[in-house]
């Protein structure tokens, strides 16, 4: 069951709701809506705030129950923190921990006042944005692969409406279709890699085709592919009994003859480092290296549901990266579908080695107008940036600016990362054109300076999410990024 959002302008006094929610700043600072709700009910909140149990500290939450004088049932007061340092990722976090709280609560609707908040620079279609997709994320639930439990006596939350004018409500629609597009990236990545194949992935892809009159789905197998010249992409997937797929969406929101915008998404849906295998701690976690391609397929989902006046492929190489007698092995030289040799000195370096021929692929099919490819494809992105921001490497400034411009909007954010040639060395061969990897030093760039051999010509960026795609930890989830990011930035192109 999906969270349903609306707007209104009810006073929050008078809303008919299981539960309003209202923010106090530090300093016992309320909010218009707070202090409504204050005076409706005699005082209760500031006396709240004057003995300590509401402190206004920046996602705590205290509960208000049966107020008299209020018409909700329940008051939840969220704390904003400093009210001149209230900045757009605080407003987020607050909305996260709003959301959380009425999870616990046994409540399934609520109205919230939160979207009032004062954000400098900031409008309210933003803010009901924000809302609404942090909103979404908090109440995910990931169920697939439990055993069906009665859920019967647990009310959930179902309806939450934001305080906001009626010129919100696009924002409002545009955070839904996100939303949708961030769950379906969730979702297939959470899964785990005895479900959540290539095949599997391929059928979710046309799954979705099959639902939308403007999508169509096309799928290779790895027959295909060799008589096409995957030499690179097949030569990872040969280790597994899970033969790979190429999967590719298209959608036709434009005029037909304009150019499309592409997404490439790393679909390994289990990277065991192949004959160079990966020690055994933390391992489970490469389920999640099809992170980009759930990503890629969220923000496609996303774009089709707003309806973007615009064209549209994505690709999706997918394989499994496993050892076996039959694996390719350091020091193999393969023949990529560019033409272009390889030397394979590391084969747990196997993203780059399936995007590449993806990457050719796309470029010569769709000739698309830019090309941004998202893989969770180098540890070394994840030491220089941690897990709060994509890395972004691109040749073309204009390109890198709007996508760096479409995370600031969204808060799913990325920084920018050289792509000089002056690193491009590094992949020298004495065997090959290129070696699949680049030494040490700055691994996610040597990456990135990997695939931009092979999109020559093409206005291309690379997104490195190895730190972005899931939380950390055992009970660590995929986060849904770069869904959000790359919607904005088709959202944005599409005028
Ligand atoms: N999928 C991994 C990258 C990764 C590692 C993502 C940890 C998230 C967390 C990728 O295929 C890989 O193994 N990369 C190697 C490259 C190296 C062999 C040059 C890495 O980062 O260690
Ligand atoms: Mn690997
Ligand atoms: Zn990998």
């Amino acid at each position: 069951m999906t969270l349903q959002f609306s707007l209104g302008t009810t006073a929050p006094a008078t809303v008919d709701t299981a539960c309003v929610v209202v923010g106090v700043y530090e300093q016992g600072v309320l909010t218009s809506a707070a202090a409504q709700v204050d005076s409706a009910c005699d005082g209760m909140i500031k006396r709240q705030v004057e003995s300590g149990d509401i402190s206004g500290k920046a996602g705590s939450s205290t509960l208000l129950f049966a107020p008299a004088g209020v018409a909700a049932k329940r008051v939840l007061v969220m704390g904003l923190g400093a009210q001149k340092s209230l900045d757009a990722a605080r407003f987020q976090k607050v909305n996260i921990e709003a959301a959380r709280a009425l999870g616990r609560l046994p409540v399934t609707d609520a109205a919230s006042y939160l979207t009032e908040v004062d954000v400098p620079g900031r409008d309210s279609a933003w803010r009901v944005r924000i809302a609404a997709l942090a909103s979404d994320h908090a109440a995910y639930r990931y169920t697939a692969t439990f055993k069906p439990r009665d859920r019967s006596k647990q009310p959930e939350l179902a309806a939450l409406a934001f305080a906001a004018a009626a010129d919100a409500q696009a924002g409002l629609d545009q955070a839904v279709a996100i939303a949708e597009g961030v769950r379906f990236a969730r979702e297939l990545a959470n899964l785990p890699p005895n479900i959540c194949n290539p095949a599997y992935i391929a059928s979710q892809a046309q799954a979705f085709a099959d639902t939308q009159d403007a999508v169509s789905c096309t799928v290779l197998d790895h027959v295909e592919m060799e008589q096409l010249g995957f030499g690179s992409l097949l030569a990872v997937a040969r280790g597994s009994v899970n033969k790979p797929r190429l999967i590719a969406l298209e959608y036709n929101g434009g005029n037909d003859g304009d150019k499309p915008y592409a997404f490439v998404g790393k679909g390994v849906t289990f990277d065991s480092g192949g004959i160079s295998l990966k020690p055994g701690a933390g391992m489970e976690e490469m389920k999640f290296d099809m992170g980009g391609a759930a990503g890629v397929l969220g923000a496609f989902v996303a774009a089709v549901k707003m309806g973007l006046k615009l064209n549209l492929v994505c690709v999706v190489p997918s394989v499994e990266n496993m050892p076996d007698g039959d694996s390719y092995r350091p020091s193999d030289v393969l023949t990529s579908l560019s033409g272009l040799t390889i030397e394979v000195l590391n084969t747990d370096a196997e993203g780059r080695l399936i995007l590449c021929d993806a990457l050719t692929w796309t470029a010569q099919k769709f000739q698309p107008q830019a090309m941004v490819d998202a893989a969770t494809l180098t540890g070394a992105c994840v030491i220089a940036l941690g897990k709060h921001a994509t890395g972004l490497m691109s040749k073309h400034d204009d390109l890198a600016a709007e996508l760096l411009a479409a995370g600031e909007e969204t808060l799913d954010r990325a920084w920018r990362l050289p792509l000089w040639d002056d690193y491009q060395a590094q992949l020298d061969s004495g065997f090959a054109d290129v070696a699949n990897i680049g030494g040490k030093s700055a691994g996610a760039i040597t990456a990135g300076c990997f695939l931009s051999r092979f999109t020559d010509g093409q206005r291309w960026a690379h997104l490195d999410i190895a730190g972005t795609a899931w939380d950390d930890g055992r009970k660590g989830l995929a986060t849904g990024r770069p869904v959000a990011l790359l919607a904005q930035w088709l959202l944005d192109r599409a005028g």
